[in-house]
């Protein structure tokens, strides 16, 4: 009998080619799955990557709650016209602080993974306030209001509190400094040496122009730090780290 012809029995016989695709099926997941019960972490660590600031963390709040993400992805595909684009595909490393991630699921909009640093923060002003005034043809809606809409910074310090409690690396030093360094960072004036021991790198600016702290600053400062804790000019992806 030849090997077709032992085959037959199967494809003739539905329950013996129903058990005997799940065999074949479950051998292919096992193969699949097993090793990552015995990863400790599946993402590579990644040089400049820091926790959000207590500003950024409220701005990225507020992305959330207006569903930002419903228009705009957060994730550069490795596919030569996205890299175009908008700049160096995203690395796993760079979400590894976002609970919930935001690589969204459709592009209405342009990604916003590296829209960090590309525009002044009074374009974004502007343009948030009145997309058509920027792009008369931008069907993104209008978030004015968000200029007139203090912050509760109450519940502040427990925000931080959670997410290291899943995992991102906030210190206590962090948790006790939390209102400070969100004051900080939004008064291009204050004395800004503890936000920065803290937070490498992190923008100190009156984003929206305005003296007071709203959640027009909060969302700015959120996406002038999108995609812009890697230096890309020094990260090699060969390097063993
Ligand atoms: C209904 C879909 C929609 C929603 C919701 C939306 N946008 Fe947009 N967004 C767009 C479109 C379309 C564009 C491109 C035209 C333009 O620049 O206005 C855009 C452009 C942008 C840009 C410029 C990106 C670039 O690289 O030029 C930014 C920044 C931005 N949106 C931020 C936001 C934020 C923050 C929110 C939430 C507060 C938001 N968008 C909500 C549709 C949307």
């Amino acid at each position: 009998m030849s090997f077709l012809q032992k085959h037959q029995a199967l494809e003739r016989n539905v329950t013996l080619l129903l058990v005997g695709s799940l065999l074949v099926v479950s051998i292919g997941g096992i193969v699949e799955i097993a090793p990552l019960f015995y990863l400790q972490n599946t993402i590579e660590k990644v040089e400049g990557m820091r926790p959000y600031t207590p500003l950024e963390l409220t701005g990225r709040d507020i992305y959330i709650r207006e569903g930002c993400y419903l228009c705009h992805s957060q994730m550069i595909r490795p596919m030569r016209d996205e890299v175009e684009r908008y700049g160096h595909y995203s690395l796993a490393a760079e979400s590894m602080y976002d609970h919930p991630f935001q690589w969204g699921s459709k592009r209405t909009g342009p990604d916003l993974a590296r829209v960090g640093g590309r525009y002044s923060d009074q374009w974004h002003v502007e343009h948030l306030t009145n997309p058509q005034s920027v792009v008369p043809e931008s069907v993104m809606p209008k978030y004015g209001f968000l200029s007139d809409r203090s912050i509760d910074t109450e519940d502040l310090q427990a925000k931080l509190k959670v997410h290291a409690m899943v995992g991102v690396p906030y210190t206590s030093d962090m948790i006790e400094n939390a209102l400070a360094d969100f004051a900080a960072q939004a008064n291009p004036d204050a004395d800004a040496t503890g936000l920065q021991e803290r937070y490498p790198g992190a923008k100190a600016a009156n984003f929206d122009g305005h003296p007071a702290l709203t959640e027009m600053d909060a969302l700015i400062a959120y996406l002038q730090v999108l995609g812009t804790m890697v230096d890309f000019k020094t990260f090699n992806p060969d390097q063993p780290r």
